[in-house]
């Protein structure tokens, strides 16, 4: 029998990757409790709309798309940053929509995604040793004592930012901006000049004749309104736990407990232990969830987690992101699609291509090649369609920034261009030059497997 579940019973649970180091635990808590007043960032019924848009990617009729920083910053904050990566997310939402002729489930990684799991807890430099940068939420990156000493009030800073992002988040997406009339417009910056930007055009300009025409017979904003905006999503990986814990609350109108602080939540590949802490919590919120699933994961593993995490078999509940390297998915990912298909249960299969292809080039700076990012995905959709799963989507880590962070792309970025323009507050990024690339890639391997699809309620 489960135990009973409450939003701080993870509290008696084995727990990886929280700070424990805060030297004034009764500040912490006070923080803590300051949040819990403050007013929740999503609604239980949004978390509901994309559980069951999840769920019609679960049944192979819509694809998810989900990018954004791998960590926010504070320094970073800014709305011409948020307005790039949102514009380019739609961007990469219109070459696949056209591609593989499903709606595109829209999710921002985004307004909340400010923790790091670290693989060491200090750092040295030199005869000096610190904590390790923890993500802008606990401390500070800037390698000095003061800055990477956890401060509860970054908890505040972080709380604000998030409502501030969101905010806009939901302007562009439902005020004008996503309406599919300004398609043109979302191809402006440094993208607009690349083979990918004309490539972009040239697709947007058949999308615009086509609006034309549907226009002509009738078919317009005012008759249906999901021309003229989108459902766009939150997410972040759930790490600390006490601050998810603050943001659960009871909906209203279920009477069920939602974390307030994103749409969807995922469980990072370092703390997914059965009997953990993570596991625990998510268990009992019903926002639909993720678990990224990286080499060591074996069937069983899978399973065992889906009967923690979705022991009513809901659709939509839970999607497993795989993360195995480019060199490793081949061996890895069948005999988890093999578990999950044989169990006959409902389960989203996406891909993150970013994370088993990190290395460290010659000069010192974390990079991951695009060529392999690429070979991952590639792999994921090969595999799915051999073993008769629907490749569901793509998880990325990009910004809408001109960045130089991952090697290649159609510019061929070398390890010595790295430096030039390497902002990133924890992994490298594509830019979105290579974010546009990867979907017009990921869009032909999707169009060669296009099936027919039955008419279902669009998404607006
Ligand atoms: N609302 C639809 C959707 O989200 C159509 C749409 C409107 C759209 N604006 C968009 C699709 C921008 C992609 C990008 O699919
Ligand atoms: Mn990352």
């Amino acid at each position: 029998m489960m135990e009973h579940w409450t939003p701080a019973s993870w509290r008696s649970k084995p727990a990886k990757h929280l700070p424990t180091d805060y030297a004034d635990q009764a500040a912490l808590a006070k923080v803590e409790q300051t949040l819990r007043g403050m007013p929740p960032l999503v609604f239980a019924g949004e978390a509901r709309r994309l559980k069951s848009l999840l769920g019609d990617v679960a049944d192979g009729r819509a694809f998810l798309l989900q990018g954004g920083d791998c960590a926010e910053s504070f320094k970073e904050f800014h709305a011409d940053n948020i307005r790039d990566t949102f514009r380019l997310i739609l961007q990469m939402a219109v070459v696949l929509t056209f591609a593989g002729g499903k709606p595109v489930v829209k999710v921002g990684r985004m307004a909340g995604q400010f923790a790091k799991p670290r693989s060491a807890p200090i750092e040295t430099q030199g005869d000096v040793t610190l904590p390790s940068y923890r993500g802008d939420i606990i401390n500070g990156m800037e390698f000095t004592a003061e800055a990477r000493t956890p401060d509860p009030q970054r908890l505040l800073q972080a709380y604000g930012q998030s409502a501030a992002t969101l905010n806009l988040l939901r302007a562009f997406a439902g005020g004008g901006y996503a309406d599919l009339h300004n398609i043109h417009r979302w191809n402006l910056g440094f993208v607009a000049g690349s083979p990918q930007g004309a490539r972009y055009e040239e697709l947007s300009d058949k999308i615009s004749e086509s609006l034309a025409f549907m226009e002509a017979i009738g078919v317009t904003p005012e008759s249906h309104p999901s021309l003229h905006q989108v459902d766009f999503f939150t997410s972040h990986e759930g790490l600390l736990l006490g601050v998810e814990e603050a943001m659960t609350r009871v909906d209203s109108t279920s009477g069920e407990w939602y974390d307030t602080s994103a749409h969807l939540l995922w469980i990072g590949e370092r703390t997914r232990e059965l009997d953990g802490a993570h596991v625990e919590f998510f268990r009992g919120i019903r926002n639909p969830i993720g678990v990224k699933c990286g080499p060591s994961m074996e069937g069983d593993d899978v399973l065992r987690l889906m009967d923690a995490l979705n022991p009513k078999n809901e659709s939509g509940r839970l999607t497993l992101y795989g993360r195995f390297g480019y060199d490793k998915i081949e061996d890895r990912l069948p005999r988890l699609l093999r578990a999950t298909k044989a169990s006959g249960r409902s389960v989203v299969w996406a891909i993150d291509p970013m994370h088993g292809n990190t290395l460290t080039a010659a000069n010192g700076y974390k990079t991951r090649p695009f060529d392999r990012i690429l070979a991952e995905v590639k792999s994921f959709v090969e595999i799915c369609k051999a073993e008769g799963v629907h490749p569901g989507g793509v998880h990325l880590e990009m910004t809408g920034q001109n960045v130089t962070e991952c090697l290649g792309g159609a510019r061929a970025l070398a390890e010595g261009d790295l430096a030039d323009r390497y902002h990133t507050h924890c992994d490298p990024r594509l830019n979105g030059e290579q974010a546009l690339e990867l979907a017009f890639l990921v869009a032909e391997k999707l169009k060669e497997d296009r099936t027919p699809v039955r008419r279902q309620a669009a998404s607006t």
